[in-house]
C-alpha cells in the first residue's frame, strides 16, 4: 500500500465547491454540518481559491452547479483541468451540485467532476447527489446524502 492509500487523519476532509446563486453552497453547509455533528472534521474551500493538493486530506467531496449547456461552474475549470495530470488513487471522494431538470442535460456538471475523480484513480464512496431544484432546493436530500457518507466512510 502506498502512502495515498493510507487514512490520512492528520487534516480535515475537503469540500471544494463553487455556486453561483447559493444553492449548491447551501448543499455543501448542509453535507458540512452534518458530517460535523457526526464527529468527522471537515473544511469547505471555494474551487477558485483551492491551490493544494487533496491528496493529503482523508475524503474529497466535489461540489459544482451546471451551467453553460451541462458544463461546470466556470471556477471549476482551472482544477478540473489541472486534475487531469494527477493520480488520486485509492483517495476516497465523491461529487455533488444542483442543477434544474429543464435542461438537455441535468446536473451534466456533477458527472464531470465525478469523472474526473474516477478517471484520476480515486475510490467514489458513493452515486453522486444530483439536487434538481427546478422546484425548489430541498435540503433534505443533503441530509440523507450526508448519512450515505458517512456510512460509506465508515466502512473503509
Ligand atoms: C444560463 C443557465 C444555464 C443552465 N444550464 C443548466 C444545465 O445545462 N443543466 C442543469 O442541470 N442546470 C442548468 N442550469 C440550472 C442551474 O444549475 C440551477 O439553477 C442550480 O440550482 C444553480 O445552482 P447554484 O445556486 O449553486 O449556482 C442553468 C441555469 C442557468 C441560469
Amino acid at each position: 500500500m502506498n502512502d495515498n492509500q493510507q487514512p490520512k487523519l492528520n487534516k480535515p476532509g475537503l469540500i471544494l465547491w463553487a455556486s453561483r446563486t447559493g444553492r449548491t453552497l447551501q448543499v455543501c453547509q448542509t453535507v458540512e454540518q452534518v458530517l460535523t455533528e457526526a464527529g468527522i472534521a471537515v473544511e469547505m474551500i471555494s474551487a477558485a481559491e483551492y491551490q493544494e493538493d487533496p491528496r493529503d486530506r482523508p475524503f474529497l467531496i466535489t461540489a459544482s452547479p451546471t451551467y453553460g449547456v451541462g458544463d461546470l461552474h466556470p471556477l471549476w475549470d482551472r482544477l478540473e483541468r489541472e486534475w487531469r495530470q494527477w493520480d488520486f488513487k485509492g483517495l476516497p471522494a465523491a461529487a455533488l451540485g444542483c442543477g434544474s431538470s429543464r435542461y438537455p442535460v441535468p446536473c451534466g456538471a456533477v458527472e464531470i467532476l465525478e469523472t474526473r475523480l474516477r478517471n484520476q484513480g480515486a475510490k467514489i464512496l458513493l452515486p453522486a447527489l444530483k439536487v434538481d431544484t427546478l422546484t425548489g432546493l430541498d435540503l433534505t436530500l443533503a441530509e440523507a446524502w450526508a448519512h450515505k457518507f458517512i456510512q460509506a466512510l465508515g466502512i473503509l
